[in-house]
């Protein structure tokens, strides 16, 4: 069966565990051919393996998204094994917990190097190959925290905000300027994955309370997100919302205005966030 990805390239970074492992899977089994990348070598083996026993195919690779120069020599070489990019997923990103006056500076670049440049970079790399294919499609992945924002995750906050910000201006100007790119951006709600397992915090704060919080808000499932990505991309959406929890607060911060931050820091203090 023919599908809206047969035979597209598609690049997944992050690929190694969460969405980006559920994208990977369902993209090949869609019939997209996959280069996939993660610093997490032995998850990204795991997902080759997914991805080959579904019968699909993957160009595998390390790649730490927020080494740029890296990013633009692996565009390049995406590029020369397939002969074309079609799509890019640019979805790695890491956690981090902490109030602003807890944080040191290399904390923040870090979350900015991986979750805002990671996307920046994958992006601009390989933009010239999506235009050139004359079917392009840009991915990136925001959250629900690129919406509004909540206390211990100003990090994040600014980098997934910067995301959106960059992704939605990108749109536009692909419009404009007629360029055949399509450009998505994805606001996930608590997807159940590692993300907080292998996120980081400042000291003080106890990684396994806030990785079970975590789980316990998490409702979605990553391959429920892939589906929810996917159908946003066939369907050229310019802002794509994923699960219950990220429609409902999406309505809730548009309706309350700036008066959501009130009703946030309460509920935070309250379940002592
Ligand atoms: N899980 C959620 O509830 C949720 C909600 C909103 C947004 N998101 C976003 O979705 C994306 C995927 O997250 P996930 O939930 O699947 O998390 P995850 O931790 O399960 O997977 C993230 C993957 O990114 C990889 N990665 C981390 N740093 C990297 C780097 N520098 N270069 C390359 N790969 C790197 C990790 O090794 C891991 O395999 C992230 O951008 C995250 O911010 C997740």
């Amino acid at each position: 069966m023919t599908t809206h990805f047969t035979d597209k390239v598609a690049v997944v970074t992050g690929a190694g565990s969460g969405i980006g492992r559920a994208l990977s899977v369902e993209l090949a089994r869609r019939g997209a051919k996959l280069a996939i990348c993660d610093v997490d070598m032995h998850g990204l083996a795991e997902t080759e393996a997914l991805v080959r026993g579904i019968g699909g195919d993957a160009k595998a690779d390390h790649l730490d998204v927020s080494q740029r120069e890296l990013v633009l020599a692996y565009a390049d070489d995406v590029a020369a094994h397939f002969g074309k990019v079609n799509m890019v997923f640019n979805n790695a990103g890491i956690a981090f917990t902490g109030n602003v006056e807890e944080m040191s500076f290399k904390d923040i670049d870090r979350v900015m190097d991986v979750d805002f440049w990671g996307v920046v970079s994958g992006t601009k790399a390989f933009l010239p190959h999506l235009v050139a294919s004359g079917d392009g499609h840009i991915v990136n992945i925001s959250s629900v925290f690129g919406l509004f924002a909540v206390p211990t995750q100003s990090a994040y906050n600014a980098a997934k905000f910067a995301v959106r910000g960059f992704t939605e201006a990108l749109r536009q100007e692909m419009v404009n300027n007629k360029r055949p790119v399509k450009v998505t951006c994805v606001h996930p709600g608590g997807i159940k994955t590692n993300i907080a397992r292998n996120g980081e915090q400042v000291e003080g704060r106890d990684h396994d309370k806030l990785a079970s919080s975590f789980d316990k808000m998490a409702r979605t499932s990553p391959e429920k997100a892939a589906q929810v990505i996917l159908k946003g991309v066939e369907k050229n959406k310019a802002r794509v919302l994923i699960g219950g929890d990220a429609w409902v607060l999406d309505k809730f911060v548009r309706v309350s205005g700036p008066g959501y931050q009130r009703i946030i820091a309460a509920f935070s203090r309250r379940n002592g966030l």
